[in-house]
């Protein structure tokens, strides 16, 4: 039988490569730059399987031009890159990774929190760039205490619960708002539940953890952001399109809000005239919730590991679109 040839978007950790070239023939994308539109059509025709990454738009219209697809697996946990419904309506199935890189984004929220409160990447700034004058000052970088505050978590999937864990230890009160209600978790972290509204007036910080769907997109608008207090500070770790950036530009620029930290944007890279670059009261991190080596090579190993599985007409570990069996068994995929 021949090897399925797969296609990987991306250079990726040693082990998932590893293990996907004992039983695959790969073509690997390389440099910095993500492929382009056209370099994923090109080179997914002919192909069995897709590695990809959040930054590969993965629509309709690349689905219907490949011809030989089985597997899309992303190396992900957020999938709303890739248009899950045209794939299951073409036998194709769509993994990701979900829990590995739980407490690695859930460590970033936190840190983010921390740093927009107390103002460290604005400290940080003024240590290197000189405008640190006259020492130690009354009033120098006042910020925001973190320790027995009110959080605001929207979203009590496994980040946002993972949030919680932390923030006990910093004795806060957690209130948070969630499509169901978890009373198992309630009980167990001692948390509230909130309907939006009541929640974003009661927050000093308000992270967010839901995944982007049409519900989603820019939950978070002005008309949100006014409801928040004026000394609150919102973190997005999720994805930029949950919140409208331009509306948190104003309040940001205009007091209705303290502070933010902001992992995920709406285009990535964030492009160098946006408004939030400009202000001092949000910290700005290039999408790294995931990026600790640890984490990294388990997201690699997970989505090498799930392509595989699908390609021997295994379960895979994680299959984001179950529906996808009745289209087509994975006994009729099997391949290797
Ligand atoms: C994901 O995998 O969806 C995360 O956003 C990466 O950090």
């Amino acid at each position: 039988m021949n090897k399925p040839r797969i296609y990987i978007t991306r250079e990726i950790p040693a082990k998932g490569l590893e293990l996907l070239s004992r039983c695959c023939d790969i073509t690997m994308h390389r440099g910095k730059e993500p492929p382009s539109r056209e370099d994923i059509q090109i080179n997914i025709q002919g192909k069995d399987g897709l590695l990809c990454m959040l930054t590969d738009k993965i629509d309709s219209e690349i689905i219907k031009t490949s011809d030989k697809l089985k597997v899309i697996s992303s190396f992900n946990v957020g999938v709303d890159h890739i248009d899950t419904i045209e794939a299951t309506k073409r036998g194709i199935y769509v993994t990701y990774t979900p829990g590995v890189l739980t407490n690695a984004t859930a460590d970033l929220a936190f840190a983010l929190m921390m740093s927009a409160a107390r103002r460290i990447a604005e400290g940080d700034r003024n240590v290197r760039n000189g405008s640190w004058r006259g020492g130690w000052a009354p009033n120098m970088l006042l910020g925001e205490g973190v320790y027995g505050k009110t959080l605001g978590i929207i979203g009590l999937g496994r980040i946002g619960t993972a949030l919680a864990e932390r923030a006990s230890g910093f004795k806060m009160k957690i209130v948070y708002y969630n499509r169901n209600r978890l009373p198992n978790k309630e009980k167990k972290l001692n948390l509230e539940y909130r309907y939006l509204e009541d929640l974003l007036k009661e927050s000093d910080f308000i992270s967010l953890h839901v995944p982007l769907t049409d519900e989603t997109h820019h939950l978070i608008d002005s008309q949100k952001l006014k409801k928040m207090k004026r000394n609150a500070i919102l973190v997005n770790t999720a994805r930029g399109q949950i919140v409208d950036e331009d509306d948190l530009a104003d309040a940001l620029e205009g007091g209705w809000i303290s502070g933010a930290g902001i992992d995920v944007f709406s285009s990535e890279p964030l492009p160098a005239d946006n408004r939030l670059s400009q202000l001092k009261n949000v910290v700005l991190t290039p999408h790294i919730g995931s990026a600790t080596y640890h984490t990294r090579n388990l997201m690699c190993e997970i989505s090498a590991m799930n392509l595989l599985g699908v390609l021997k007409g295994e379960n895979p570990h994680y299959l984001f679109n179950i529906e996808v069996m009745k289209v087509r068994s994975l006994d009729s995929i099997k391949m290797i």
